[in-house]
């Protein structure tokens, strides 16, 4: 993330003026896709790629922000009612709303901002962005008041209440509480969680990026979790302690099977598995067993593409690919419905892996797909 080149726009469309400059990074997702709503577990890591934005107070009740990478600027006030139009600003103006909701005497102030988390590619750019102002404006406005699951709730609440998708918590949480070094293991009802140290010795982490995106993704994605809901509803008649998915086992689900829709049992099922494997990869983790975590993987993929109905024929392709290059594990990765997959290929495989990729893709789409090495990294700060 390139703090000179931030610095530079900031100057320049603010009269030379220098603020504070603040980062968060996206994140990837080992496993456990779709479960943070569902009160299950989620195995994230922040990673080196994110946003950093200058900030500082103007002294008004205005916010002048420009984005740099879309050569934008917009100016609102921070009343409900001025919510901008911009899809960028919005993220700003719903993160100043949920600090104010939150006690936040939240005032005008200048930014810019520019990311190299790639848009859209199910590496959480949005919750990036998110975190990095909600960060930022708790340390400016609210002396640090604000805890760090608050800042990461900040976030979540803008993408309800400003922008329409009924999130989990996995993506802001992992922005917020990132380690360099370490995966996360969230418990997404208790909020508990641990690091878990992740070095894959011998393996590497890569993303291939099948550079669809899904226009729907946001109402297909509230539709997910309405399915979700309707299980849970149907269950809890029969057992009212069931409060998620993350309460209920395949059992429980199939004495409802003719009251919920297939379509409904599908996505139900899917989710109650995938809370298992979550804890089965962090088993095999401490067990150094990657064979058993690529497994995993390559089953998540299974459940997301052919019962949870999210991936597409792109990513089913780079799937088939992974498996045929005798990649460890792959699947889909974040909402889906485009973006990328996360693979852990075995280094000596890798060189062929992206090859084949690359070139199978190409033929098959007319385009080539992108490719991301990831590192662990921190989450949240200050820089300067
Ligand atoms: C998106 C959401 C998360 C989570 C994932 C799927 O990234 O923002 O809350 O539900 O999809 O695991």
């Amino acid at each position: 993330m390139n703090i000179e080149h931030v610095r530079g726009h900031f100057a320049k469309h603010f009269d030379g003026s220098i603020g504070s400059v603040y980062a968060s990074p996206g994140r990837i997702n080992l496993i456990g896709e779709h479960t943070d709503y569902n009160g299950g577990f989620v195995f994230p890591g922040a990673i080196d790629k994110g946003m950093v934005a200058e900030i500082k107070p103007n002294g008004t009740d205005i916010v002048r922000a420009y984005s740099i990478d879309l050569n934008d600027y917009v100016e609102f006030g921070l009343d409900e009612a001025n919510a901008p139009q911009a899809s960028w600003a919005r993220y700003i103006f719903g993160v100043c709303r949920e600090m104010i909701e939150r006690g936040v005497d939240v005032k005008g102030f200048d930014t810019a901002f520019a990311g190299d988390v790639p848009l859209g590619a199910g590496m959480s750019s949005s919750a990036a962005l998110e975190s990095t102002y909600a960060f930022a404006l708790n340390e400016l406005f609210g002396e640090g008041k604000i805890d760090k699951f608050e800042l990461a709730k900040v976030g979540q609440s803008t993408e309800h209440n400003y922008c329409g998708v009924k999130c989990g918590i996995m993506d802001q949480f992992a922005s917020v509480f990132g380690k360099a070094g370490s995966l996360i293991r969230l418990d997404c009802r208790s909020l508990e969680y641990q690091y878990f140290p992740f070095n894959p010795t011998g393996y590497r982490l890569v993303l291939v990026d099948s550079v669809v995106k899904h226009e729907l993704a946001s109402s297909a994605y509230n539709k997910r979790r309405q399915s979700c809901e309707t299980a849970v509803a149907a269950i809890q008649k029969k057992h009212p302690h069931v409060e998620f998915l993350r309460d209920c086992n395949m059992l429980m689900l199939q004495e409802v099977k003719s009251e919920i829709t297939e379509e409904d049992y599908m996505r139900a099922e899917y989710v109650i598995e995938e809370i298992q494997r979550v804890l089965d990869v962090c088993d095999a983790l401490e067990a150094g067993d990657y064979e058993t975590v690529g497994q995993k993987m390559y089953e998540t993929h299974h459940g997301m593409s052919k019962l949870y109905e999210v991936s597409c024929e792109e990513l089913d392709f780079l799937n088939d690919v992974a498996k045929e290059c005798g990649v460890t594990g792959s699947r889909v990765m974040g909402g889906g419905f485009g973006g990328c997959t996360i693979n852990l290929v075995k280094n000596e495989l890798y060189d062929g892996f992206i090859a084949k990729a690359n070139e199978s893709f190409k033929a098959k789409f007319g385009r080539s797909p992108k490719v991301y090495d990831v590192v662990i990294s921190d989450g949240s700060r200050k820089l300067c």
